[in-house]
């Protein structure tokens, strides 16, 4: 038909969709955008680049009408009931073959039931992970889409255009058949999560711990971006740590509250986690560490009774700096190696196929977990795809050597001054057992037959063996 000359759609244009089109525009693809607030539609139209074709519309049919076929579009609306609404509203609109994008972060299994659902209307519906966040949906995120291999096709050319790069090569690749997408986003989330506590325990050290004052710590911030540190979110927390609050004339972070709210990507990965299970005691700490934030009364009732322990580190600043770094830097290589094992092991258990070097190189620019050491995890695992972990891979290894010691005596000073640092502890924990060949578990196994007859697994002989164990007086 004549009017059919979109090539992409966008529903929902709050900041996210409105600057995921206008990139797509920016890169000369024809872009339509529906959002019952008109007001949005308009927003949409007047912030595009002159000489791009862009059009905002206030009814859903007026943007299917006018998309070429196989139509393409997105959805980035809340996850949840508002995606299933979106759904119902399009299927009567749609023919088949097209393709419809869930591009927020909705729940994995709520993917996997749309794509099933859909697929019986042969109907594409693909989850596709977007991350880093206003700024980059406009400039290059990275993309992680999954599902259907002949929908990506359709939909590739367009991706990779928006999509940041590296090496000249686009932050976007298929990572895997049914809700891959959004499983990759959820683990990248969790690492996000874990990266985001890790760098907050390292705050605290330094501002109460050493007592550095905002200036201080944007350097010492900066320095550690301009090292192996690098990374987008110790770049925005060095900024953090300047912008003034523009309420009273003092810096902004000082003016707020300390309860950290949270979507739920970082709880479903951990409870994912335990399903599978696959150990990610940094992703699972964050979580955690978020949730008792949010305890403020209980914490000024618990303050009030035990007083506060918390004293000066009485380490010199720049000693404890340099070993802080490392101690970071050791830590976030733990996070990134417990979200990627846990992608290894799903790939696997629930049948996803996700390609995790690929996962890797996506992950190297544009999204909120961008570093750095990215760089050096993709030639591990250009090395052995199947890596299960990669703290097992020389190159890595070798990168952590050394860092260790730091790690320890960061803890051992925050643990005896009475600082929380729970992140870098479970990171320690993590390696610790890691790379310990015989663990204490035998008492475990000891004590579940003692008091269940559960059984338990010899070392010297294969089968299950139980023991009527005496009671000692
Ligand atoms: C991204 C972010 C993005 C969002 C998180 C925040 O990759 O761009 O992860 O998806 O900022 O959902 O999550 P919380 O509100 O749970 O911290």
């Amino acid at each position: 038909m004549a009017n059919q000359i979109f090539d992409f759609g966008m529903i929902g244009l709050g900041v996210m969709g409105r600057n995921l089109l206008l990139n797509m525009a920016d890169h000369g693809f024809s872009a339509i955008g529906f959002d019952k607030d008109t007001q949005k539609g308009a927003a949409l139209e007047s912030s595009a680049t002159a000489g791009t074709t862009v059009k905002g519309v206030g009814t859903l049919k007026e943007m299917i009408d006018q998309l070429k076929s196989p139509r393409k579009l997105m959805m980035l609306v809340p996850a949840g009931k508002p995606v299933d609404d979106v759904i119902a509203d399009l299927i009567p609109l749609l023919e088949k073959g097209d393709i419809v994008i869930d591009g927020g972060n909705s729940h994995y299994t709520d993917t996997l039931r749309r794509v099933n659902y859909l697929h019986e209307k042969e109907i594409h519906f693909m989850g596709v992970g977007i991350s880093g966040g206003e700024h980059g949906a406009r400039t290059g995120p990275s993309i992680m889409p999954g599902g259907d291999p002949e929908a990506y096709e359709f939909v590739k050319p367009i991706l990779e255009a928006v999509a940041a790069k590296v090496n000249g090569s686009a932050c976007v690749a298929h990572l895997g058949k049914g809700a891959a997408g959004h499983y990759v986003k959820m683990v990248h989330n969790g690492i996000e999560y874990a990266i985001m506590q890790l760098i907050s325990e390292t705050y605290e050290l330094l501002h109460h711990g050493l007592g550095l004052n905002n200036d201080e710590l944007s350097k010492v911030y900066k320095s550690w971006n301009d090292g192996d540190l690098k990374s987008f979110l110790v770049e925005i927390t060095k900024d953090i740590f300047l912008q003034q609050d523009d309420k009273t004339s003092n810096r902004l972070v000082d003016m707020i509250s300390d309860k950290a709210g949270s979507k739920g990507t970082g709880k479903w990965t951990s409870q994912d986690a335990m399903d599978l299970p696959v150990p990610i005691p940094v992703i699972d700490m964050a979580v955690a560490s978020r949730e008792l934030s949010t305890y403020k009364e209980e914490r000024a009732q618990a303050a009030a009774l035990y007083k506060s322990t918390a004293m000066k580190i009485e380490v010199p600043r720049e000693v404890f700096i340099q070993q802080l770094e490392d101690a970071l830097y050791f830590a976030t290589i733990i996070c990134y190696a417990q979200g990627l094992a846990m992608l290894h092991v799903a790939s696997k258990e629930l049948d996803m196929e996700i390609p995790v070097p690929e996962v890797v190189r996506v992950w190297r620019g544009g999204c909120i977990i961008r570093s750095v050491s990215l760089e050096d995890f993709y030639k591990a695992f250009q090395t052995n795809p199947q890596l299960p972990n990669l703290l097992l891979d020389n190159s890595v290894a070798h990168l952590l050597q050394g860092k260790v010691k730091h790690l320890r005596n960061v803890i051992i000073h925050a643990t005896q001054t009475g600082y929380p640092v729970a992140g870098l502890a479970a990171a320690l924990s993590y390696f610790d057992a890691y790379r310990t060949e015989r663990l204490p578990t035998n008492l475990i196994q000891a004590q579940r037959d003692n008091f269940g007859a559960h059984t338990y697994q010899r070392i010297d002989m294969p089968g299950a063996f139980h023991t009527e164990w005496k009671t000692v007086d």
